[in-house]
């Protein structure tokens, strides 16, 4: 089967950001001070896998800051610096929501951010897409929480898959196929928890990326490897699970 692989970019923003700074006795306060007040408000930039990073650093595009080009904290390597004279940090979530949302956290608690911004490559894309092509969704959602149904229920419905109810399979309907995606626990400042499936991009950020529009991507790795397709920015949902399907279907 074909593997598809997309880039897809997340970009989020936020509208006032209030960093709690380190603990007044912890080793790197005064750093981070320095930090925040040198540079900043900074633009975090947050990738998953060393690829993701090499395409940042291979660009040239980053250039470390003089003074102090990065700091670890918590495992986790922020890399302070500017793209095209805007102040950067970039960071590596390390794979899985779990290590994402912990990092994006630390990020957010420690350093003066006023938005993310998020790349990578990313696969189980459908027909509509060609290798190479750019997506920017508008809204994401969490696809790897869900309760396994039986066949044919609707939303809400129980009683929910008894494996020892197919215990004898015999030729015919595919009785585990259905799933039903269960939504996520919002928390935000000063409102109350909030059940959510979608979660909207920041939207004057969205309307940002489209001007990417028309931008011309690049199709060659070198002279002699190129996409056989031209590639092109979509708008679209985006989906993230910690369990996929890899394959085109
Ligand atoms: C190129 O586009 C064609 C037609 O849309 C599609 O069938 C094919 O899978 C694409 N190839 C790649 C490598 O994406
Ligand atoms: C072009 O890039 C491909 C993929 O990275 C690599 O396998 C190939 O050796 C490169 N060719 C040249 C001429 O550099
Ligand atoms: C494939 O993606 C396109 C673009 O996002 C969407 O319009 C279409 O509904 C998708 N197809 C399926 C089968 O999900």
């Amino acid at each position: 089967m074909l593997k598809i692989v997309i880039l897809v970019v997340v970009v989020m923003g936020f509208d006032v950001k209030k960093t709690i700074q380190l603990k007044s006795n912890h080793p790197l306060h005064d750093v981070v001070e320095r930090i925040n007040e040198k540079g900043g408000p900074y633009i975090g930039v947050v990738m998953a896998y060393p690829t993701e990073e090499l395409a940042l650093l291979s660009s040239g595009f980053f250039l470390p800051s003089s003074g102090l080009p990065s700091l670890q904290l918590s495992g986790r390597t922020f890399n302070i610096g500017k793209i095209k004279g805007v102040d950067v940090i970039y960071v590596m979530t390390g794979e899985q929501t779990l290590n994402a949302g912990i990092t994006v956290q630390i990020l957010l608690d420690v350093f003066d951010i006023k938005g993310i911004v998020h790349y990578g490559i990313a696969g189980s894309a459908n027909d509509s897409l060609s290798l190479g092509d750019v997506s920017i969704p508008k809204y994401v959602a969490f696809t790897g929480s869900w309760n396994w149904k039986e066949f044919h229920s609707e939303k809400g419905d129980l009683p929910e898959l008894k494996f020892g109810a197919y215990n004898f399979p015999e030729k015919g309907d595919n009785l585990l196929a259905k799933i039903e995606f269960t939504s996520q626990q919002l928390y935000s400042n000063g409102q109350p928890m909030e059940e959510v499936f979608w979660l909207p991009i920041e939207p004057k950020w969205f309307s940002l990326a489209s001007q990417l529009q028309d931008m011309k991507l690049v199709q060659c790795v070198n002279e002699t490897y190129c996409l056989r397709n031209t590639t092109s920015c979509l708008w679209i949902e985006s989906f993230s699970s910690d369990i996929f399907l890899d394959n085109a279907y």
